[in-house]
Formats: structure tokens, sequence, C-alpha cells
């Protein structure tokens, strides 16, 4: 029986979370983009998922910004989201989204993004309809969004600015 608990990251997590990402995605641009937006403060939400005391899983929701004219509104944008692959297909990378969810939720968040697997994201209420309307240089069929209240469905999307430093490349 599985004893998988989520709990928020901490600073001693960091190597197992970056061997978690680099063990996900194969490679270490993921990783780097962690480390980035921690140390550039725009962290604002990061989970891990442990199953015997081992972290196997990792999420991290940064800040996003969407500017409309003169106005900025606050928006999350997931990623990355990574699960050991040996516990893939066991509902780790659910349950992790699930718990962010209610936790974004419940600190007032109203709408966040995500560019992924539209058959993956679509499970947790994510939708190209909700995204399509905005101005970003990631627009594509894979940037999704969920709103969870009043939130804008145009302007242009303002990621952090780790995302175009880690990811260049
Ligand atoms: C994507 C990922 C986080 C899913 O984690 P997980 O713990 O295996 O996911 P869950 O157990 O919650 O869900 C598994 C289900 O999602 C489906 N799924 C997983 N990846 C998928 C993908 N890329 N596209 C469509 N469906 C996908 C599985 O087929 C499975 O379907 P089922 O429930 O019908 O059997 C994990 O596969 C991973 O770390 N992948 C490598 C890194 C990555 O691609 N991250 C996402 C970047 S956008």
């Amino acid at each position: 029986m599985s004893m998988m608990s989520i709990r928020t990251a901490t600073a001693r997590d960091r190597e197992a979370i970056r061997l978690v990402e680099e063990h996900a995605f194969g490679q270490k641009a993921e990783a780097g983009l962690v480390d980035a937006l921690v140390e550039s403060g725009d962290t604002v939400l990061e989970l891990v998922a442990e199953e015997e005391g081992q972290v196997v899983g990792h999420i991290l929701f940064s800040r996003l910004y969407v500017d409309h004219g003169n106005r900025r509104f606050p928006a999350v944008a997931l990623a990355p989201l990574a699960v050991e692959p040996s516990f893939h297909g066991s509902g780790i990378g659910g349950a992790l989204i699930r718990e962010a969810h209610v936790r974004l939720k419940q600190a007032g968040e109203k709408l966040s993004l995500v560019l992924g697997e539209p058959a993956y994201y679509g499970r947790f209420g994510y939708a190209h309809e909700r995204a399509g309307g905005f101005d970003s240089d990631y627009q594509c069929e894979a940037l999704q969004a969920v709103a969870w209240g009043e939130a804008p469905a145009s302007g242009k999307l303002v990621y952090a600015p780790a995302f175009s430093s880690e990811l260049a490349a």
C-alpha cells in the first residue's frame, strides 16, 4: 500500500528536487529553471511528493503577470512538474497538481497557466480555450489556463525572467 505524502518544499529538498527533475526530463534544463526561479524569489508555491521519506515528485508555480494597458494582473505559471520515472502512472503528478490548486485557491490566486500536453492537463481544468486570447511568445495549442475567479482572458503574459534565461538554449 502506497504511503505517498505531499508537503511544501524546503531548503533541504534542493538536491533531491534537482535529481527528480533531471530523471524525469532526462536533461538538466528544468532543474536549472527550478534553481533560477527559487534564487530570484519568483516562486509562488513549491510542493514535493514523498514515498517512504524519499522525494519522488515535485511541482512549482511561479509568478506570472498578465499586462493589459497599464493594469498588471498577478497569475501563476505551472512549470515544471516532474515525477521520478519509476513512479510514473501511480497518481503522484495528479495529486501534486490537485493539492497545489487547493492551496493556490486558498491563497486567493485566480488564474494559472501551463504549457504542456492538453490530454494530461485537461484533467485538471486547464484548457487552451481559456488561454488562446493571451499575447505570448509561447502561444500555441499547448498553452492552457484555468481560472478560479474573475481573471483576464487577454493581455500580454509576462513570465519570470528565469524562463527566458534558463530555457533559451
Ligand atoms: C507528466 C508526469 C508529471 C505525470 O506524472 P504521473 O505521476 O505519472 O501522472 P499521474 O499518475 O497523475 O497520471 C498518469 C496518467 O497521465 C497520463 N499521462 C502522463 N503523461 C502524459 C502526457 N505527456 N500526455 C498525455 N497523458 C499523459 C498517463 O498516460 C496516465 O494516464 P491514465 O491515468 O489514463 O493511465 C510524469 O510523467 C513526468 O514527470 N514526465 C516527465 C516530465 C514531464 O513531461 N513533465 C510535464 C511537463 S509539461
